[in-house]
């Protein structure tokens, strides 16, 4: 039996998380989930953003499925202090998830939700593969006496890595993203990915664009895209501005992939303290994120495009939680994709 590690977090994560497993049952009877605080739950019960413990059954199971961290609650400026997000970082570095997929693909019955024209919008299908275990997040970092600083090392593996997976997801054309008029890592990201192009994917596209630029051509031209491929913190800024696309931060989903051992999935969007325990946050980010993990994380194909498919039916029929302009409550749209499912 498939064993799922449950990490619902804080915030909305355990409102959404809630709706992903009623999902996740609907299309599997054979789950088995092993669930565990993290983030500032896990500070608040144990101290720390994630027990040996939570790492342990995670590493044990084949997927991992997490809602959300952080709040205002463990907010602080303090250098070194225990922060939630300690727990994201942990796990992927941990469980070696150098590869985060975030797909970007409005739906029909949602163009006209996207701050953005519709005909700017349709047809967008394009995916982000941000790099997620080094960069500026992983680099040396520290304060003293009035001067801070954070590092940004890539070395080639770590680069020859994330640019093959993105060749491979590519069909036709691959963007690689950096800031090689400024930084050394980007240099060297360019470098490097011109190789790997040159010798193993020749047949594919490969286009280089400056990061300030594509920010630009994401809401100029976002039909342009198919695969970016960019380094951490790039991808990480880049993906919220791009899920405005699909009209609501809630909607996306994302795999992080790469390691030996499982997979982790969860929605691109925050903890939501803002709307926290009003039953109204948009379960469709962490129900894909479900459909995500049926895929990548146990290979069932089918159960996750009928996920998808419900998805797309419940929002075609109308149902729209409230950063939509609707007033669906979670359980209401949980609800309506079982219908469909
Ligand atoms: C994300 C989030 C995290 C990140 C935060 C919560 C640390 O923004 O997954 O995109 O920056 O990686
Ligand atoms: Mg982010």
């Amino acid at each position: 039996m498939p064993n799922i590690a449950l990490l619902p977090g804080d915030g909305i994560g355990p409102e959404v998380t809630v709706a992903a497993v009623e999902v996740l049952n609907a299309v599997a009877t054979d789950l088995e989930y092993v669930e565990h605080p993290v983030g500032g739950a896990a500070i608040d019960a144990h101290g720390v953003a994630v027990t040996e413990e939570a790492m342990a059954d995670a590493k044990a199971s084949d997927a991992v499925l997490l809602g959300a961290v952080g709040g205002p609650k463990w907010d602080t400026n303090e250098s070194g202090a225990v922060r939630p997000e300690l727990a994201l970082f942990r796990l992927r570095a941990d469980l070696g998830l150098f590869a985060n997929l975030r797909p970007i693909k409005p739906l029909r019955a949602l163009y006209d939700a996207s701050p953005l024209r519709r005909e700017l919008i349709e047809d967008v299908d394009m995916l982000i593969m941000r790099e997620l275990t080094g960069g500026l997040y992983y680099g040396e970092r520290g304060t003293k006496d009035g001067r801070a600083f954070d590092t940004m090392v890539y070395t080639v593996p770590e680069i020859e890595r994330i640019v093959r997976a993105a060749f491979k997801a590519a069909k036709s054309r691959v963007t690689s993203v950096d800031k090689a008029n400024v930084l050394d890592t980007s240099r060297l990201w360019r470098e490097v990915t011109t190789r790997i192009h040159a010798e193993e994917f020749p047949n594919i596209e490969l286009e280089h664009e400056l990061v300030d630029a594509c920010a630009m051509k994401l809401i100029s031209a976002p039909r342009h895209f198919e695969v970016i491929v960019t380094e951490n913190m790039f991808g990480d800024i880049l993906s919220d501005e791009a899920s405005m696309l699909t009209g609501s931060l809630g909607m996306l989903p994302t795999a992080s992939l790469g390691g030996d051992g499982p997979s982790m999935f969860e929605p691109v969007h925050g903890s939501a303290p803002d709307i926290t325990g009003q039953g109204v946050a948009n379960p469709v980010g962490m129900i894909l994120s479900a459909a995500l993990l049926l895929r990548h994380g146990l290979g069932r194909e089918a159960e996750a495009t009928a996920v998808e498919s419900a998805v797309d039916k419940a929002l075609e029929k109308g149902i729209r939680s409230r950063d939509l302009g609707g007033t669906a409550t979670t359980a209401e749209v949980t609800k309506a994709v079982l219908e469909e499912l």
